[in-house]
């Protein structure tokens, strides 16, 4: 599969990639030059990734890449060769909400929802690490996401609420 929008990327070395899409394989055509980012959501058509910035600084556009958060818009379509990428769209549980997606909704996390989907990886990534985070520990991870609407009262207490829940004890 070819992925070029012939304006932007005529002329533009194209590169072969292999890698796995939330778990499914896919080997595309891509601009070399083009984000992770742009890639996902111009291309594939998976916009449940955000773009906020654009510059590394929102954590919008967060997704897994081989296990590790890292923000999208910083990775070359053309780094993708043997990766696994996870987004927001794969975080799902037997057609379900996952438990952190469940507490953002509960725990009032999500205002205009613009950041949402970067909170919720970044928390996932934090929770298979350590699933008992002390809000120091919290506000750490999230430190490289932005949001402009909760005041992040909320998203604390759904990360509390994610990781009560992955632990088996009852939300409080
Ligand atoms: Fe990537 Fe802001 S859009 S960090
Ligand atoms: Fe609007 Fe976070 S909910 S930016």
């Amino acid at each position: 599969m070819t992925l070029a929008d012939t304006e932007q990327d005529a002329g533009q070395t194209m590169q072969t990639v292999s890698f796995r899409l939330n778990g499914e394989q896919k080997s595309l055509l891509v601009p070399s030059h083009r984000l992770l980012l742009d890639l996902l959501r111009d291309f594939l058509g998976m916009t449940g990734t955000k773009e906020g910035c654009g510059t590394g600084d929102c954590g919008a556009c967060t997704v897994m890449l081989n296990g590790r958060p890292v923000n999208s818009c910083l990775v070359f379509a053309g780094e993708l060769e043997a990766a696994a990428v996870n987004t927001i769209e794969g975080l799902q549980e037997d057609d379900d909400l996952n438990a952190v997606q469940r507490a953002f909704v509960k725990e009032g996390g999500v205002q205009c929802g613009y950041c949402t989907p970067g909170m919720i990886m970044m928390t996932a990534a934090l929770l298979e690490e350590n699933q008992n985070p002390t809000d120091d520990e919290i506000l750490f991870a999230l430190s490289g996401n932005l949001c402009r609407c909760t005041g992040y009262t909320g998203i604390l207490k759904s990360v509390r609420a994610a990781a009560d829940e992955i632990r088996g004890q009852d939300p409080k």
